[in-house]
C-alpha cells in the first residue's frame, strides 16, 4: 500500500474492504442458540472469528472441540476450528476484533418486566477495548429504542478514547459503527437453509448500515436494510407478536371447537387450503421457547413509556398463559371419567421440549404443566429423548430422571404434550391405558383411549 492510499483510508472504507475480502475478524459475543450457529457461519465463509461467553463450560467445550447443541455435531466445530474459529471469555481480545456480534439473552424479570442486564453488563465489558473503526451490532431482541438509549450510551461512556458513534451530520471520523439486526432463527426448522433468511439491518447513521448489510450481506442471501436500528428492533417484535397474537386466537378458538365437539386441527388444515390470505396456526398446550413469550411483553412494557396499552398482546397472554391450567383440567377430567382422581394417578408426560424435535426447554409449558400435576398430587414422570434428566431453571426445580418408553400400562395416564417426531404413536396408545393428547399427534389413530384437549 502507498502512502498515498494509505492515508486516505478512513476506518469506513478499510472495515468495507475487510469485510469484502473476508478478512474482518468477527467477534460473536454469547455462544448459544443463535450466536454459535452464526460464528460457524462466518467461519464457513472463510472469516476469521472468535466466539466470546461467560459461561466456561461452553468456552472449554468449544475449545476441546466439542459441541453442547444437539443439532450442531462435535465435527462442525472441529471444522470450523480448523477454519480460524476460537473461544474464550477474555474480552480484552476484543482489541483485535472489527465486528462485534452481541447475542446475548433478554429474558424477562420476575416481574414480567424486560431484563437488559445481560445486554448493559455485555456493554460495559465491551466499552474499554473499543476502538475507532470497531462494528458493534446487537442480535438479541428487544423493544425498539434499546440500542440507542442503552447500548450507545454504555459505549461511550465507558472506552478509554472518547469515541462516539457515527451519526449522521457528524464532523468526526473517528468512531464507532453502531447498527442492529435481529436474528430470526426458527429452531428445528429443516426447510429453510440459514443463509436463505433475509436478515433485516438498521444503522444507526448511513455507514453503518452500509457495513452490517455487507457483513451480513457475507453470509445471508438477501439483507432487508430499514432506516434506523429502531425500526429493525420492531421489526422483530412485529414478527413475534403476529405469531404470539394468531396462537392465542386458535387457541381460543379451540376451546370453544372442543365445547361444540369439532375438531379444530380438521378445521386449521381445511382453511390453510386457501390459497391466499390466510396462514395456518396450530393450538397447543400453551407456548414456549424463548421468543414468544417473552418478545411481546418487551412492547407492551416500552408502550407504557407513551402512555400506550397494547391491548392484543395482554389478551393474547391471558389466552396463551391458561392453556396449560386446561390441560390439567382435561387430564382430570379424563381420569375421572375412568373413574379415577388426579391425586395419586401416575402420569407420564411424553416431552418436555418447549417443541418437536429439538434440544431446548426453555418457557416450556411441559415444565409448568408437571408443577401443575405434582400440585394435585399426580405422581409424575416424563420422557424426553432429548433430555437425560431435567433439573433447576429460572423457574422450575424438578429434578427429574428421563422414564423409559416401556411398561406404558403401568401410567394412569399417557399425556402428550410435545409431538416428537421420534415417538410411535400407534404403539404409545396400543400400549397406554389412557392417552390426552395436546398436539393432535394421535392423528389418524382411532381408539377409546384417547383424548385430544
Ligand atoms: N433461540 C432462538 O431461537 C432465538 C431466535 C431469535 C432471537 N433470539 C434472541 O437472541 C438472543 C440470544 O438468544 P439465545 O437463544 O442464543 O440465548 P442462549 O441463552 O442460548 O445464549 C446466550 C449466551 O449468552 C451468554 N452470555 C450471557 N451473558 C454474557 C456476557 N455478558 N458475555 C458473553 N456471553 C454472555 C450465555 O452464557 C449464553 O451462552 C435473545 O435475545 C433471544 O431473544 C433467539
Amino acid at each position: 500500500m502507498t502512502t498515498s492510499s494509505a492515508a486516505s483510508l478512513t476506518p469506513f472504507s478499510e472495515l468495507k474492504a475487510r469485510i469484502d475480502q473476508r478478512q474482518a475478524r468477527v467477534a460473536v459475543i454469547g455462544l448459544g442458540y443463535v450466536g454459535l450457529p452464526l460464528a460457524l457461519l462466518y467461519t464457513e465463509q472463510g472469516f476469521p472469528v472468535t466466539g466470546f461467553d461467560v459461561d466456561a463450560h461452553k468456552v472449554s467445550t468449544l475449545v476441546q472441540g466439542g459441541s453442547y447443541i444437539f443439532r450442531i455435531p462435535a465435527t462442525e466445530i472441529q471444522a470450523a476450528k480448523a477454519r480460524r474459529f476460537s473461544a474464550t471469555a477474555d474480552y480484552s481480545q476484543l482489541r483485535e476484533m472489527d465486528a462485534i456480534i452481541i447475542c446475548v439473552p433478554t429474558p424477562l424479570d420476575a416481574y414480567h418486566e424486560p431484563d437488559l442486564s445481560y445486554i448493559t453488563g455485555t456493554a460495559k465489558a465491551i466499552a474499554p477495548h473499543l476502538r475507532a473503526g470497531h462494528l458493534v451490532v446487537l442480535e438479541s431482541t428487544t423493544y425498539p429504542g434499546t440500542t440507542e438509549e442503552v447500548l450507545i450510551p454504555i459505549l461511550e461512556q465507558g472506552n478509554l478514547h472518547r469515541l462516539k458513534a457515527s451519526r449522521s451530520g457528524a464532523t468526526t471520523e473517528a468512531g464507532f459503527f453502531v447498527a442492529f439486526s435481529p436474528e430470526r432463527e426458527d429452531p428445528g426448522n429443516q426447510t429453510v437453509a440459514r443463509r436463505d433468511i433475509p436478515k433485516v439491518v438498521g444503522g444507526l447513521d448511513e455507514k453503518a448500515s452500509q457495513l452490517a448489510a455487507a457483513l451480513y450481506g457475507s453470509i445471508f442471501n438477501r439483507v432487508v436494510p430499514v432506516s434506523s436500528p429502531a425500526a429493525a428492533e420492531m421489526t422483530k417484535l412485529l414478527e413475534n407478536i403476529y405469531r404470539c397474537v394468531n396462537i392465542a386466537l386458535v387457541n381460543e378458538l379451540k376451546l370453544l371447537s372442543l365445547r361444540m365437539g369439532l375438531d379444530i386441527w380438521e378445521i386449521v388444515e381445511a382453511a390453510a387450503t386457501k390459497p391466499f390470505g390466510f396462514q395456518p396456526f396450530y393450538p397447543g398446550p400453551g407456548l414456549g421457547g424463548h421468543c414468544i413469550p417473552v418478545d411481546p411483553f418487551y412492547l407492551s412494557w416500552k408502550a407504557k413509556e407513551w402512555d400506550f396499552r397494547t391491548r392484543f398482546i395482554e389478551l393474547a397472554g391471558e389466552i396463551n398463559i391458561s392453556m396449560p391450567y386446561h390441560v390439567l383440567e382435561s387430564v382430570a377430567k379424563a381420569l375421572n371419567q375412568q373413574k379415577k382422581a388426579l391425586n395419586g394417578a401416575k402420569v407420564l408426560v411424553l416431552g418436555v421440549a418447549y417443541k418437536k424435535d429439538i434440544d431446548d426447554l426453555r418457557e416450556s409449558p411441559s415444565l409448568v404443566i408437571i408443577e401443575l400435576l405434582q400440585k394435585e398430587g399426580a405422581q409424575v414422570s416424563y420422557n424426553d429423548p432429548y433430555f437425560p434428566t431435567v433439573g433447576r431453571g429460572r423457574k422450575y426445580d424438578l429434578q427429574m430422571k428421563c422414564a423409559p418408553l416401556d411398561n406404558l400400562g403401568q401410567y394412569d395416564c399417557v399425556l402428550i404434550v410435545t409431538d416428537h417426531s421420534h415417538y410411535d404413536y400407534a404403539r404409545i396408545v396400543r400400549e397406554a391405558q389412557l392417552v390426552v393428547d395436546t398436539r393432535n399427534a394421535t392423528r389418524g389413530i382411532q381408539s377409546p383411549k384417547i383424548v385430544r384437549c
